[in-house]
């Protein structure tokens, strides 16, 4: 998910920052919020968790905090920084690099964008002390969206109103950049399914689901609306996408079928290839004999997804050999109706980097061994130059 670490600092206009969450979630953002302690005497923590739908974060000193997401992370693992409002204060307390509470720590340690709403009271927005501020912080590269002029709540008039969401969120697109999947919606499997046998036991597939997950984000990412349909995982679905789980290849398809038409489908799932035709309504009693489970196979999500009348643009599967690789793909890529297939190494299975090999009938492309997050990226890029080729 692209991810805004929103500050809200202690103003008035602190209640707009409410309609401001509201509106980046619509627009795909997940939203991470950071308050002030003076912040919550204008909204409270409670309502901007409601909104975010995640956790406020506001005490730098939180052990808990600290332990969930250090100030670090919070500083680094946003797409984009945005402080709304952005007062006189804490815009004095950036400009000379103060760090001394959760917010101005996450200012002082990003290594990302950061949009600046200023709110405060128009005498305070022309004091030099505060023009020599911002002007400090744009010339690093800070960026500044408003204020408004106009009546201000405390009954004067002049410039210091915080710019309006819809301007807010204008400057928030031009930042953040090019989201060249826009508009594009996609399907990725991830995870592996369980075909029971009886209650407790089950037929699987060794998969974490972390290369599934990771591009799913990497494609939400670059704009694209995205449905995770996974299996079991070991990772946990990304907080703010929509995420459907199905624990059996039949569910998977079922799944994939709702939510079909989509531009792009990618199965990275590892769906079991058989299931047991009769499951068994008590757990199977221990009889110390030889025992057969006759096994009917289940339906090829990918081939059936490449076969569909309402087939994606773009299908992607993967194969995962243990021999013979390119042979192997190269008939998948013709058998499963696929435009490419990503060829990985049972080595890649529950490991962090992954090395893979992507496939098409026109083109051969082998990346070194490198994290599913980067693979993730590669994959995607790829995906938004196939577009942009306007290829079939
Ligand atoms: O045939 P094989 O299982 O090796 O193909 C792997 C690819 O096919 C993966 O993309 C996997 O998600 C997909 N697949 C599927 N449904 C199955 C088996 C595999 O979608 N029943």
């Amino acid at each position: 998910m692209p991810t805004i670490h929103l500050i809200i600092s202690g103003g008035i206009a602190a209640y707009k920052a409410l309609e401001l969450i509201r509106r980046l979630r619509d627009a795909g953002w997940r939203v991470v919020p950071v308050m002030t302690r003076s912040a919550a005497h204008f909204v409270t923590p409670l309502s901007v968790a409601a909104l975010a739908g995640e956790k406020v974060y506001g005490d730098l000193f939180s052990l808990t905090d600290e332990a969930e997401m250090g100030h670090i992370r919070l500083a680094r693992d946003a797409d984009l920084i945005v402080v709304a409002p952005a007062t006189a204060n804490i815009m004095a307390k950036m400009a000379h690099g103060e760090a001394d509470d959760l917010a101005t720590a996450v200012l002082l340690a990003t290594d990302r964008p950061v949009l600046l709403a200023p709110a405060m009271n128009p005498h305070m927005w022309d004091h030099v002390a505060t023009r020599e501020n911002v002007k400090t912080l744009a010339a690093r590269g800070m960026h500044f969206v408003g204020p408004n002029g106009g009546d201000m709540a405390c009954g004067e008039v002049g410039t210091g109103r915080m710019a309006e969401v819809p301007d807010i969120l204008a400057a928030i697109e031009k930042i953040s950049g090019a989201r060249p999947l826009a508009g594009k919606t996609a399907i990725v499997t991830a995870g592996a399914t369980q075909e029971p046998i009886d209650p407790v036991r089950f037929i699987t597939n060794g998969s974490s689901g972390r290369q599934g997950v990771a591009i799913a984000k990497a494609l939400a990412r670059a704009g694209a609306k995205v449905t995770l349909i996974h299996g079991v995982m070991q990772v946990d679905a990304p907080v703010g996408m929509n995420a459907i789980f199905a624990r059996t290849a039949d569910e998977m398809w079922t799944a994939v079928q709702q939510v079909l038409p989509a531009d792009i489908f990618i199965g990275a799932a590892a769906v079991a290839d058989y299931a047991p035709v009769e499951i068994a309504g008590q757990k199977i009693k221990k009889s110390g004999e030889e025992m057969t489970i006759t096994l009917r196979p289940t339906v090829d999500i990918l081939k059936s997804v490449g076969n569909h009348t309402r087939r994606p643009k773009l299908v992607i599967g993967f194969a995962l050999e243990t021999e013979s690789h390119f042979e192997n793909a190269q008939a998948k890529l013709a058998a499963k109706k696929s435009d490419w297939i990503l060829i990985n190494d049972v080595s890649a299975m529950h490991a962090e980097d992954n090395k893979i090999t992507l496939l098409s009938s026109a083109k051969n492309i082998e990346w070194p061994a490198i994290s599913k997050d980067s693979v993730a990226r590669m994959i995607t890029e790829e995906i938004v130059n196939h577009f942009a080729r306007g290829e079939p």
